[in-house]
């Protein structure tokens, strides 16, 4: 697992949270997932095959595993250690665990950019 460090944001434009460009979408191959740290905060991002983007917290909620090694589908992520599922939807346990945090994410121009 490899672990990117962002320190660039983009202006803040309201309040709450900000956009960071984390990097490429390319840095992310497709069908898998890579840990960034973003203003602090560690944030799995997946690149889905359908060409989707996805990101939640880069730990499980159940017991810190590393949720960007997990497999995923269109539909949900399951965490590589117990094989919690969470949906892309929401973030919401299929099979009884606590849910997992979802940030918004794109593509602009090539860059993946984050909101934390
Ligand atoms: S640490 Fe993720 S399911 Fe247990």
């Amino acid at each position: 697992m490899s672990i990117t460090d962002v320190t660039t944001a983009a202006p803040a434009t309201a309040a709450g949270p900000k956009a960071h460009t984390v990097g490429m979408v390319d840095d992310v191959p497709m069908g898998e997932g890579r840990t960034f740290v973003v203003a602090g905060e560690q944030v799995a991002v997946f690149r889905l095959r359908n060409g989707s983007l996805h990101a939640t917290q880069a730990a499980c909620p159940h017991a810190g595993g590393p949720l960007a090694d997990g497999l995923s589908d269109v539909n949900v992520l399951v965490c590589p250690l117990h094989q919690y599922a969470y949906r892309w939807s929401d973030g919401a346990s299929t099979n009884g665990g606590s849910p997992i945090r979802m940030y918004p994410v794109r593509e602009r121009d090539g860059y993946l950019v984050v909101e934390v």
